[in-house]
């Protein structure tokens, strides 16, 4: 089984990942920025699953930082026994939930470096290294929000959809593939960090890391581009592409800022 590298491995869905690729078979590569916590995971996904499990702390709108997890989609081996980079897990991210101006613009940008120039720069090492070696398959992780115009995070995730449809026919013939899953709603400490109250959305609306990470694992193996893990949150990106522009704008306008 080959090895797994996973950005925002510390919680929700990058956690859910690791577990679902763990018990898999696939060892795993751990990217976020809290030390204890990545130790922690790796620490049980190598008891609990038996796999090799690499700690790369890294801030991914650090150049450095981020050089060194290039590094290691470059290299044929890491640290803890893992193998070359079979899979790429572009997840980190995170809701600014402030209207763009009035937030402080570092803070902007540096959400831009996380979700943007990140994703970039680590599917151009993933996908040179996995195509020299004639296999791989790189995982985006854009969002619903790809289609709501609700400010820089729409815009973000909007890039990742566009990015990943391109690449992926960029790869074709190559024995590499590129997947976009684009979440609704999930649990996660998502809302919380961004500061969004989601306490009166209804159950239903809201999918679990479980399905979206099974869903988003199932395209990749089936080699598809586009997958939006759940019927509700398909049938709101069906309505959102029928629908006139006008219309979304004014429905965002009733929704909480990302
Ligand atoms: N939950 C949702 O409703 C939802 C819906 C659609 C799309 N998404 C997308 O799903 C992805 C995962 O989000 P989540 O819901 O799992 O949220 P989460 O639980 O808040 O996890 C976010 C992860 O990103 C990492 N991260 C944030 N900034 C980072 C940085 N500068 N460098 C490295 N890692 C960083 C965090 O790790 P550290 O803090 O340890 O660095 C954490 O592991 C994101 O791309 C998000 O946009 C989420």
């Amino acid at each position: 089984m080959g090895t797994a590298l996973v950005t925002g491995a510390t919680s929700g869905l990058g956690e859910e990942f690791c577990w679902q690729l763990a018990s898999a078979g696939h060892d795993l590569v751990l990217v976020a920025r809290r030390e204890r916590l990545l130790d922690e995971l790796a620490d049980r996904l190598r008891n609990v699953a038996g796999v090799r499990a690499q700690v790369l702390v890294a801030d991914l709108a650090d150049p450095t930082d981020l050089q060194r997890v290039c590094d290691r989609l470059d290299a044929d081996s890491g640290t803890d026994g893992t193998g070359p980079v079979g899979l790429l897990v572009n997840n980190a991210g995170y809701g600014l939930g402030v209207p763009f101006p009035d937030d402080d613009l570092e803070r902007e940008l540096r959400a831009l470096d996380v979700m943007v120039r990140a994703v970039m720069v680590l599917a151009h090492h993933a996908a040179r290294s996995m195509r020299r070696r004639g296999r791989g398959a790189i995982l985006n992780v854009a969002s619903v929000a790809s289609l709501t115009g609700a400010g820089t995070y729409s815009a973000h995730k909007a890039w990742v959809v566009a990015f990943t449809e391109g690449l992926s026919e960029e790869l074709r013939g190559t024995g590499v593939t590129a997947s976009c899953v684009c979440p609704g709603p999930t649990r996660t400490a998502f809302f919380d960090n961004a500061g969004v109250d989601m306490s009166r959305t209804p159950h239903w609306a809201m999918a679990s890391p479980e399905r979206v990470v099974g869903e988003a694992l199932d395209a990749v193996r089936s080699r598809r581009v586009l997958v939006t893990p759940t019927p509700v949150h398909k049938a709101a990106m069906g309505a959102m592409r029928l629908s006139p522009r006008w219309v979304v704008r004014r429905v965002m306008r009733a929704i909480p800022h990302m």
